[in-house]
Order: structure tokens, then sequence, then C-alpha cells
């Protein structure tokens, strides 16, 4: 599998708007992508194939802890393993910034993203009651520590 992971800038956040749209019922505006870029905690991944953005990976440093807001991959390349580099690059990216955790949340239904962060040792601490809308739904609080990595 060859592909590039970097730093999204801000010219890049039309295409991550594009497979957020594609991939979620209540998409993430680019507004929303600015602000969450300006933080200075903010670790901010996307992964490319030559030209073509596959995926991306959004979070914040919050203290000691990262916390990954959003991660997704464009349809077509789902379950080739980008999802598995994305998340690695974005855990790796954290502890090289003194990140000791990371925490994330996901719908109790995403059986595809919860057997991913269980294969890659989350566990579950608690539950968000009626976390997300559209459709509203509980979700599962996961966290991992980074000093495995
Ligand atoms: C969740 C998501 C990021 C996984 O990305 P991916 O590139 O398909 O994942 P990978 O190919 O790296 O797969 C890693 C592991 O995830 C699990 N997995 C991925 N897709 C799965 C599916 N459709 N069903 C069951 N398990 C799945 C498997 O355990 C897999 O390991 P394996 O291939 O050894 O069995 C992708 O499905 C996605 O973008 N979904 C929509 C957005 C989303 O739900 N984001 C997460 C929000 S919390």
């Amino acid at each position: 599998m060859t592909g590039l992971t970097c730093t999204l800038r801000p010219e890049q956040i039309g295409q991550v708007v594009e497979i957020e749209e594609r991939t979620f019922a209540q998409p993430w505006t680019v507004d929303d992508f600015e602000w969450v870029s300006r933080d200075e905690g903010a670790i901010n991944l996307g992964l490319w194939k030559d030209e073509t953005l596959v995926g991306y990976a959004i979070g914040a440093i919050e203290g000691a802890g990262f916390h990954l807001a959003s991660l997704a991959i464009d349809l077509p390349y789902r379950r080739q393993g980008w999802g598995s580099r994305l998340l690695c690059a974005s855990m790796a990216r954290a502890a090289t910034r003194g990140c000791q955790t990371c925490r994330l949340e996901a719908r109790r239904s995403n059986d595809a993203a919860l057997q991913m962060y269980q294969k890659f040792d989350f566990a579950v601490d608690g539950v968000g009651r009626r976390f997300y809308t559209k459709p509203v739904e509980d979700a599962w609080l996961l966290s991992r520590p980074l000093s495995a990595l």
C-alpha cells in the first residue's frame, strides 16, 4: 500500500468536507474544520494516494490526552487498511507531542469503527447517552494508552 500521511492544509479542507458529506448524516462544515484547525493543539491529518484524498483524521490535544474527534475513509478505499494507517499515524503524532492517552466516541451501531478500535486495543470507558443526532443514538466512549506505541 502506498500513500502519504501529512498535516492538512487550509486549502485542502474542501476535499475533507466532500468526504465528510458522503460519510456522515450530520457532516462538519468548512467553518467547523477551520475552527478546529486554529487550535494550536490540533492534529489534523490527511491520507493521500497519488493526488486523491483517501481519508482524514481530526483531533486535538487536551492536556495529556488526545481527543480523536473525526476519522473517515472515503467509500472506495475502505477495508484496505487505510483507516488503520490513519489511526496509527494520529496516535503516533499525539504521542510524540506528549499525549499519554487517546480518547474518542463511536456510535453504538458503528460495527466497522468499533471493530477497528477493538483491534487497536481501545477499551470502553462509558456510554454517552443520546450523544449523536440524525439519528439520535448513544455513543461508546473509548480510550487507550499511548505509552505502548
Ligand atoms: C471505520 C473506518 C474508518 C475504517 O476504515 P477502513 O480503512 O475500512 O479500516 P481498515 O481497512 O484499516 O480495517 C481495520 C479493521 O477495522 C475493522 N473493520 C473495518 N471495516 C469493517 C467492516 N465493514 N466490518 C467489520 N469490521 C470492519 C476490522 O477489524 C479491520 O481489520 P481486518 O481488516 O484485519 O479485519 C471506515 O469504515 C469509515 O470511514 N467509516 C465511516 C466513518 C466512520 O464511521 N468513522 C469512525 C467514526 S468513530
